[in-house]
């Protein structure tokens, strides 16, 4: 499967800390930011890996990164020249995706739990969107989406004032092939995005939307916020130090994902 991380933005909560850095190359404990996304898609199985950067940040992550090789995995590069939305990267990605669906990643988002690489291996991005629902104590700073008794989506909002349930729609997403038309056929927002939840409001509407709500146990941290950012590096210092294990790391991962398939 192939994967794309978006990594522009313009990281305004953390300024001044992201006015000359990328916030994707921030330091998380012991790891850069991007480190940790990468894992993600590491351990969901993908093999293509299509990193998305601000003009001005490319290089910093091509060096950081490199081609992939030594992970046995493929790494390219696509820049975003202004940030205009999340629903801009299907389109960025159209000829790196070739007309196949894939997993999409949001550069500063952590993801961590038992089982959660076997969870997302079972996936996949051929028929409709699948997404992921989070239960939080404040659902207002992101899309809020809405299931009814057995587990099927009834809405879905962005950052809305009055969250119809607490259930938040963390970073990572599978969509198959129709979302680079989907997306390119959305017009921008209130805010003036992209909106990945109205693309993702297209899938419902045609009846392809899937919800798997994350047990309880499953670390979710956006990192975008300095109180989000030092919970990430508490987390995985007080993890790393007391299992003597290393999270967030791409060798140990790919390492993890050999030794299961
Ligand atoms: P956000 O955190 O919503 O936006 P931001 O990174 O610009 O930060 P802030 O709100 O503090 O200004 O973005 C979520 C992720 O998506 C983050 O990794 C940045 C990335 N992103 C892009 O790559 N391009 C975009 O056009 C947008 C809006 C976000």
């Amino acid at each position: 499967m192939k994967g794309v991380i978006l990594a522009g933005g313009s990281g305004t909560r953390l300024h001044p800390l992201t006015k000359v850095i990328s916030k994707q190359l921030l330091p998380v404990y012991d790891k850069p930011m991007i480190y940790y996304p990468l894992t993600t898609l590491i351990l969901a199985g993908v093999q293509e890996v299509l990193v998305i950067t601000r003009p001005e940040d490319a290089q910093s992550f091509k060096a950081l990164l490199g081609d992939g090789s030594d992970l046995g995995i493929a790494i390219s590069y696509a820049e975003q020249e202004k940030p205009v939305g999340l629903a801009q990267a299907p389109l960025i990605a159209e000829s790196f995706l070739n007309g196949e669906g894939f997993c999409l990643i949001l550069g500063d988002n952590f993801l961590y739990g038992s089982g959660l690489g076997r969870k997302l291996q079972n996936l996949d991005a051929v028929q409709g969107a699948t997404i992921f629902a989070y239960r939080v104590s404040d659902p207002t700073a992101y899309g809020v989406i809405e299931l009814d008794s057995v587990g099927r989506p009834v809405s879905i909002e962005e950052k809305p004032k009055v969250p119809k349930s607490d259930l938040a729609i963390p970073g990572l997403y599978f969509f198959d092939k129709d979302i680079v038309e989907i997306c390119r056929n959305l017009k921008p927002s209130p805010r003036g995005e992209l909106e990945i939840t109205d693309a993702i409001k297209e899938y419902m509407a045609q009846g392809k939307l899937s919800v798997e709500v994350l047990p309880l146990g499953t670390a979710w941290l956006d990192m975008g916020s300095f109180e989000s950012l030092l919970e990430a590096g508490e987390f995985v210092h007080i993890v790393q130090s007391r299992q003597g294990i290393l999270i967030g790391d791409p060798i140990t991962a790919m390492r993890a994902r050999n030794k299961s398939s």
